[in-house]
């Protein structure tokens, strides 16, 4: 049989590419450690956030050298720590290596490091972790981009990656669940005042 030189040429590149793609799917799928949400993972109670060591008070908090813990508790709608308008924005010094434990004490949300590759579904029940370098200052915004609700398009917040001589831990706002209950309160008023 007689195959054409085109046809052979086709042919082989049609190969090549099929292959090519089984590769970056293999890749893909065991290469670089992406994992789902497995049953054996640890899971929490969102009911139950503050009897959690981490999400009853969250946080930024010192993991070692240059490395930085934060804890951040997901709701409709803000992020605590994240929601300056709320609580207290997300402050970290540059030069760190942060990972971020976030889950939701009410609906699925995201959270979000606007122009990062820090982008995760946050989960009631579960943690999401993520680890992030942050070399120099910066302002990310966050934003959830779940839809969770009628403020959903309010709910934002900021990180700060601040010069390290500026940076002070103790400079951390604890007093965030009684900001969240005075905004909650606002936020019921100015619903009253609009009916
Ligand atoms: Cu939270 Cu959308």
């Amino acid at each position: 049989m007689n195959i054409h030189t085109y046809e052979k040429v086709w042919l082989v590149a049609a190969m090549v590419l099929i292959v090519g793609f089984i590769g970056t799917i293999a890749y893909g799928s065991t290469g670089v450690g992406i994992a789902m949400i497995s049953d054996d993972e640890e899971t929490i109670d969102p009911n139950a956030l503050d009897e959690d060591e981490r999400f009853a008070d969250p946080r930024v908090e010192e993991a070692g050298e240059n490395q930085y813990n934060v804890y951040v508790v997901a709701y409709q709608y803000g992020f605590d720590p994240g929601s300056e308008h709320i609580t207290e924005p997300i402050v970290v010094p540059e030069n760190s290596e942060v990972t971020f434990y976030v889950t939701s004490e009410d609906v699925i949300h995201s959270f979000s490091l606007v122009g990062t590759n820090v982008n995760t579904m946050v989960v009631p029940g579960e943690v999401s972790t993520m680890t992030a370098e942050f070399d120099e200052p910066a302002e990310y915004g966050i934003l959830c981009n779940e839809y969770c609700g009628s403020g959903h398009h309010s709910m934002e917040g900021m990180l700060y990656v601040v010069p390290e001589d500026e940076f002070d831990i103790d400079d951390q706002d604890d007093e965030s669940e009684a900001d969240r209950d005075e905004a909650d309160q606002n936020a019921e008023e100015s619903a009253g005042e609009d009916e």
